[in-house]
């Protein structure tokens, strides 16, 4: 059974309450007490009904006139979610940047799975990509069929102190990971909601759960991901129309490369990282259930660390996110690295 994230909050804090109230017998605590048991009730009640709403959520079935959009499927994430689609029966649209690789992957998923492909070369960091994707996607599809899936995963980030990088790299960030996000979802739903079905992924972030020095337009970004996702999940759901905010950690993919994250604990110290194809399969197994979570931190660190940011002080936050992200030097690099070589790959 899934529990929401709300309702373990209410359990651990009534336990706490309980132990207080034993340790402390006094007037305030036994409120303090009563006022957590209600609150536990009320967070009860309301994911109660909102599982209800979702219950009624059509089923994407898959077929070969059934399209999965992926973009950023030239690399990492994008890759897997594409080839684990189609093991799935979907039929798939593969959007990005570098055409080769696209074309690569395309042969590949026709050989292995049998399943249509689409091909679209096109940067999605430039203003309007959302309204002329969808019109070419429109154009290029069969007669009778749709696209039930959309998984908007393209992104980068840049790890660097904030005024080290020039605004245009921040500016088609920012374009990229939120408002071509936010405007895939507008025009990709609305036929959605029409036909009562339909199930969209937005790829957020662990990094958009606090804030980020060293990412701070990243974590920015991502925050907005994260909290668009979870509403715009509440809103569709009783439409038909499932939406899941998938937020990686570390995992393993050109993104340390593009995003000079290659020697930064988070990305050295074993235990962080997950992989694609564990991240792809986690969160697609989510996505095509009857009853859809408004989101998923795959990965074992990654619950610890969206459960433990937000009760922490801001100060701490900051304070252990730089040091993660921070690129190691001298022999803290050499001792991390050889950590990494020995001990890395168990983790994984
Ligand atoms: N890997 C991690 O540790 C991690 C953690 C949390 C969240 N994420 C998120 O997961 C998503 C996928 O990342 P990844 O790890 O798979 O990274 P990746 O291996 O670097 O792949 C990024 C993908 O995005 C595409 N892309 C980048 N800029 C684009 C643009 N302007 N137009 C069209 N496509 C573009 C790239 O294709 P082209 O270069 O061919 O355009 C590539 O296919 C991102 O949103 C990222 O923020 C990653």
């Amino acid at each position: 059974m899934h529990l929401p994230r709300s309702n373990i909050h209410a359990l651990v804090l009534t336990a706490i309450t309980v132990v207080c109230v034993w340790l402390f017998p006094s007037t305030t605590t036994s409120v303090l007490f009563y006022g957590v048991l209600i609150g536990a009730g009320v967070q009860l009640v309301a994911s109660v009904c909102v599982h209800q709403s979702r219950s009624k959520l059509g089923l994407v079935e898959p077929s070969v006139k059934s399209y999965a959009l992926v973009t950023g499927a030239s690399a990492g994430l994008g890759v897997d979610y594409a080839k684990q689609l189609a093991s799935r029966g979907y039929s798939v649209i593969l959007v990005a940047r570098r055409e080769q690789a696209l074309n690569k992957l395309a042969s590949e998923i026709t050989e292995q799975y049998g399943v249509e492909v689409i091909v679209r070369a096109m940067d999605l960091g430039k203003s309007g990509a959302a309204a002329t994707l969808f019109s070419q996607v429109i154009q290029a599809l069969p007669s009778n069929a749709t696209v039930d899936i959309l998984v908007n995963n393209a992104g980068f980030a840049k790890n660097d102190k904030f005024l080290n990088v020039d605004l245009y790299t921040y500016s088609s960030m920012v374009q990229l990971n939120s408002m071509h996000l936010m405007e895939m979802c507008h025009v990709f739903a609305k036929s959605m909601v029409t036909r009562g079905r339909g199930r969209i992924m937005n790829i957020g972030s662990v990094a958009g759960v606090g804030p980020d020095p060293l990412e701070a337009v990243y974590g920015a970004t991502k925050a907005f991901v994260n909290s668009f996702s979870r509403a715009l999940s509440y809103e569709l759901a009783p439409k038909g129309v499932g939406v899941l905010n998938c937020c990686p950690g570390a995992t393993i993919t050109e993104f340390s490369e593009v995003s000079g994250l290659t020697k930064s604990p988070v990305f050295l110290f074993p235990g962080f990282q997950t992989t694609s194809h564990f991240v792809a399969k986690t969160s697609l197994d989510s996505l095509l259930s009857p009853v859809v979570p408004c989101c998923i931190y795959p990965g074992f660190m990654n619950v610890i660390f969206a459960n433990v940011i937000p009760m922490e002080p801001h100060w701490l936050i900051m304070w252990v996110g730089h040091f993660l992200w921070a690129n190691l030097k001298g022999k803290s690099l050499e001792f991390a690295e050889k950590i990494h070589k020995n001990f890395g790959s168990k983790f994984l």
